[in-house]
């Protein structure tokens, strides 16, 4: 059996009302609550995840945020903390989306700090890394990928580590619909899996999921996830509807 069970994350980003948010839930719950083979985890925004939370129990949806401060308490205007989060039952929280990192400034720095909160907090982070077009043109994908991975995972420790999913996330292919073609992705896949070894050990590192994400669709995903290294997927855009996100679930347990 393969060691790493598959996840498909939904990233809704800054979409959906609190009303069709719950009316999604339910039709991705109606469809595909009851799979055990594929983890499902949607990260609606914060407006919805209360509602959300309901909407999925019972189910085996899991909940995500899109991004939380490092700090529980305090004079931080417009955000919300890991212990909030863990009180409306969410699991997992998206961190260092590059959204985040181009239109908020964040850096490898603050999202550390981000990462060491949530897993604190029994928050599992899905660490999004990827290089921006130009970088990809200069030939230092690798290299960004690194300092983004080595530096978003510095003072964790071994225990800590499975807990972490990465999401690689070509800045180039999100919302473009330009995907990553499966041996781009898989070379990366790979590269971050080798970084991990140094980090954390083979034994680590084989536990840890690596998530494509940039334009996944029901299309292409089969090939995506069929990679030895991909296991699973972060999806946007395929995600806002139940039917395409569902097919999403589908071709992950096809995959497994
Ligand atoms: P996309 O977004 O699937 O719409 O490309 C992926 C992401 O940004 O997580």
């Amino acid at each position: 059996m393969h060691p790493r069970k598959k996840l498909i994350a939904g990233n809704w980003k800054m979409n959906k009302t609190n009303g069709d948010a719950v009316a999604l839930v339910k039709d991705i719950v109606t469809e595909a609550g009851k799979v055990t083979e594929v983890e499902i985890v949607i990260a609606p925004p914060f407006t919805a995840l209360e509602s959300a939370a309901k909407a999925l129990e019972g189910s085996n949806v899991k909940l995500a945020a899109q991004n939380m401060h490092h700090e529980a308490s305090g004079a931080f205007t417009g955000e919300v903390s890991a212990p909030m989060l863990r009180a409306l039952f969410a699991t997992h929280v998206i961190l260092g989306h590059s959204e985040r990192r181009t239109y908020f400034q964040e850096s490898d720095a603050f999202i550390n700090q981000k990462v060491l909160a949530a897993l604190k907090n029994q928050l599992k982070p899905i660490l999004c890394v990827g290089e921006t077009l130009a970088e990809r043109e200069a030939g230092s994908t690798l290299k960004v990928v690194q300092t983004q991975l080595e530096a978003g995972l510095e003072g964790v420790s071994k225990e800590q580590a499975p807990s972490v999913v990465v999401a690689y996330e070509p800045v180039w292919a999100i919302g473009t619909g330009k995907v990553a073609t499966t041996d781009q992705a898989q070379e990366v896949h790979a590269f971050i899996r080798g970084l991990l070894v140094k980090l954390f050990g083979e034994a680590i590192a084989q536990k840890v999921r690596i998530l494509y994400g940039g334009s996944m669709k029901p299309a292409n995903a089969p090939e995506l996830l069929a990679q030895k290294d991909i296991d699973g997927g972060l999806i946007g855009g395929a995600s806002l509807e139940a039917r395409s996100f569902v097919e999403l679930i589908k071709a992950a347990e096809a995959a497994k």
